[in-house]
């Protein structure tokens, strides 16, 4: 740790998947993704400093409703990424008990991998706290033993996102103003791996055209690619009906949360523009050209909510925010 008193600190963004395609069912019980991720402005925030007792510790603030959540046992991810990050470091370099501090801003479960994320800030983090110095390969592998998501935040941009998971070709960023992200979180949990069972064993959670997620994947993955001349926020915005029926899991998740679809519906008429699913759920997004349109968006949502004009399944309100798509050609102007 170069200064005690300074912590080291670590933002984990949210990721949405523009594209989610199933491909393939393996044989370790996982699923062979092709995705297209981007990370967002709106992200955790994570420091790091030497732990007083013998072991890594966690304390957690936030998550969503602002009210303190101590119990580390739903930030798994956390400590999980410090101990793979102990693993790739071996033997060599001292890698002292951390004391984590984690502000949560990213709805739990619900299909942002917020906990991915943290364990991903956490690899990095933890390796900088010890002066660890980890090659790229080396930081790929405690990546995917922490979790499917969490190597696509190494890429620090857009990707696409393959296997498991473990496959990450960076791709290029959305060029100019930073695109605008409407997200739409019920207060209800959503289970990754409840969706996939249901993917597998629910004929109607069958994708309408089998392999036509993948066409649409393979299409914005080539699009966002090396031989195509860069994309911006406008092109990509008026892609969004495609994006939005691209998701694999998207059935599977109106069959676990019940209201889902019913709401993405009544979003569809209130914002007049296409509504997608991120991951497994249950968060809705919609994009804009820039922050303004996602914030007139959010504006609205909040004000309908607000009216009683628009009904979201789950006891609480849901999370309501305007972010930016983050890439290396379009940093964030400011997280949500
Ligand atoms: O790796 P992670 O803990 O994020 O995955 C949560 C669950 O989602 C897994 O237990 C698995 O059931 C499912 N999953 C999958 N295929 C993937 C990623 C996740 O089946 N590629």
């Amino acid at each position: 740790m170069p200064d005690q008193h300074t912590p080291i600190v670590r933002l984990a963004p949210a990721k949405l998947n523009l594209t989610l395609a199933v491909v393939g069912r393996r044989r370790d019980g996982f699923h062979d993704l092709h995705s297209v991720m981007v990370p967002l402005g709106l992200a955790d925030r994570l420091s790091f400093a030497p732990a007083a007792g013998g072991r890594d510790s966690l304390h957690v603030t936030g998550g969503g409703d602002g009210a303190p959540a101590q119990d580390p046992a739903g930030f798994g991810s956390v400590l999980q990424g410090i101990h793979e990050a102990r693993r790739v470091v071996g033997r060599g370099a001292s890698t002292f008990p951390l004391a984590v501090r984690l502000e949560k801003r990213i709805p739990i479960a619900a299909g942002l991998a917020g906990g991915s994320s943290d364990g991903a800030a956490a690899i990095d983090g933890a390796l900088e706290a010890w002066g660890a110095d980890v090659d790229r390969a080396g930081r790929l592998r405690a990546a995917a033993a922490t979790g499917s998501d969490v190597p696509f935040f190494l890429a620090g941009g857009p990707a696409l996102v393959e296997g498991r998971g473990e496959k990450v070709t960076p791709l290029a960023g959305i060029t100019g103003t930073p695109p605008g992200v409407l997200l739409v979180t019920p207060a209800v949990e959503a289970s990754t791996q409840r969706a996939f069972k249901v993917f597998d064993t629910d004929p109607a959670a069958a994708p309408g055209f089998r392999g036509s997620t993948r066409l649409s994947s393979e299409h914005l993955a080539q699009e966002l690619g090396p031989t195509y001349s860069p994309m911006d926020a406008e092109a990509l915005a008026s892609r969004a009906g495609v994006f939005a029926v691209s998701n694999d899991l998207a059935k599977a998740a109106d069959l676990i949360v019940p209201g889902l679809r019913d709401l993405r519906r009544a979003l569809t008429r209130l914002l007049g523009v296409p509504i997608g699913l991120s991951g497994s759920g249950p968060t809705l997004w919609a994009l804009y050209p820039s922050l303004d349109g996602a914030e007139a968006a959010a504006a609205k949502v909040r004000g309908e909510l607000a009216l009683g004009t628009l009904d979201a399944p789950g006891t609480l309100p849901p999370f309501v925010a305007a972010t930016t798509i983050v890439s290396p050609a379009s940093p964030a102007r400011r997280p949500a």
